[in-house]
């Protein structure tokens, strides 16, 4: 982006769990932020107040995406926006498929409608590894599989691995953002709309359009007040109150979890990277781990190690087994380089959680978990 004054920039859903870093990430890096965001009750809970830890210097229009008045009010003098409001989690997408449909598609949808009136220098859209559905895999012999999919009678039976065409369980890899999109969830099939749209429109208009995929986000704000995400958060949240982690299938998925500190400052490495525009990045941390590892580390991290994670056996619709990241396009284009180690980052959240439950309970003791040094790299 090259302006002679500071950039002012529209981040959609910038209350939320990435938002609200993002905003500060921005804010200490010499941008304005303005905020679009409904509150909505899943996220901010029945009162739908400003979050506390949200950076004062944001300014905050509460506002539905699909309003297109209010949309036009918060683009007045905006020059590049990063559009983060969506409803999160696979899960529930499979039941509210209207909801999804109607605040990720059409929301996404009115906000292109709005930038036509608004040209801007930047969009950036957050978008998701669920897009890929099951990430890329290989057999023993080298053939690659782009396009698997476990069928539920497979599951039923408690058989996890992902198997080719002729049966053979095979592996998973780095899955480029070459990998051809599978959504196997109404939440994926609305982030591919997303980003399908924004593509079109942008190149057919002019706006320089780059998509972030991002893998497992995690870290402090995270969806405590939200039971369809932050998975992590929930695993801290019953290993305080001495509940052990439950883990589906067999607790041996892998996925790449990264810091919503690395997250956040990827988005400002595309706003600013000339090659970023036209461009598609997956956003991870590079290293893929277990749900079990991640439980066990936790443990640990809590002092809870005597709660085994508890492996429930069970499947649930659309999951997916194992998708890990390459970030090698995001390296070289962006010259993002995740910086937060998983023990660092488990650390910072579990803090937070640890933190947020005594303040519920209005508990004055001191808190046990230590706040990593040196998570802002
Ligand atoms: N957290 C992750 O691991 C992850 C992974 C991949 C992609 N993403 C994407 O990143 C973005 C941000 O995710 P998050 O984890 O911060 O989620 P979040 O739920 O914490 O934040 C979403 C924000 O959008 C707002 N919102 C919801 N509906 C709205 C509407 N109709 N109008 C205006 N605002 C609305 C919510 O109030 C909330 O503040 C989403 O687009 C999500 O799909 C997140």
């Amino acid at each position: 982006m090259h302006t002679d004054t500071s950039p002012t920039l529209l981040i959609t859903g910038g209350a939320g769990f990435i938002g609200s870093h993002l905003a500060t990430e921005l804010l200490q890096h010499g941008y304005g932020v303005r905020i679009l965001d409904n509150l909505a009750p899943q996220v901010h809970g029945p009162d739908r107040q400003r979050p506390g830890h949200l950076d004062r210097r944001a300014e905050v229009f509460v506002g539905d995406i699909r309003d297109p008045h209010r949309l036009r009010e918060a683009l007045e003098g905006i020059d590049a926006v990063i559009h983060l409001a969506a409803v999160v989690g696979e899960r529930s997408s499979m039941y509210r498929i209207e909801k999804y449909m109607s605040v990720n598609t059409t929301g996404t949808a009115v906000l292109l409608e709005a930038l036509l009136d608004h040209p801007v220098e930047r969009l950036i859209v957050a978008s998701s590894s669920a897009v890929y559905g099951e990430g890329l895999y290989c057999s023993y012999n080298g053939t690659v599989y782009p396009k698997i999919r476990r069928s539920p009678g497979q599951t039923v039976k408690g058989d996890w691995e992902p198997r080719s065409p002729d049966g053979e369980v095979i592996y998973p890899l780095p899955t480029p953002e070459t990998k051809e999109a599978s959504p196997l969830s109404v939440y994926a099939v609305s982030k591919y709309d997303q980003e399908e749209m924004c593509r079109l429109i942008g190149d057919s208009y002019g706006i320089p359009t780059t998509i972030l995929r991002l893998f497992s986000v995690y870290g402090p704000h995270q969806g405590y007040a939200n039971p369809y995400s932050g998975m992590l958060t929930e695993y801290v949240s019953r290993l305080l109150q001495n509940l052990p982690v439950r883990l589906f299938e067999d607790g041996y998925q892998q996925r790449d979890f990264v810091s919503v500190h690395d997250a956040v400052r990827a988005f400002r490495l595309a706003l600013e990277s000339p090659g970023a525009a036209g461009g598609t990045f997956n956003i991870g941390s590079g290293r893929p781990y277990t749900f079990r590892t991640i439980a066990n580390l936790l443990a640990t991290i809590t002092r809870r190690q005597h709660l085994s994670p508890v492996v429930t056996g069970t499947g649930r619709i659309g999951a997916i087994r194992h998708c890990i990241a390459e970030i090698g396009r995001a390296r070289e284009v962006l010259g993002y380089d995740p910086a937060v180690t998983l023990e660092a980052g488990l650390l910072d959240l579990a803090a937070w959680v640890e933190a947020e439950i005594a303040q519920r309970q209005k508990v004055p003791a001191p808190l046990k978990i230590p706040t990593p040094s040196r998570l802002h790299v």
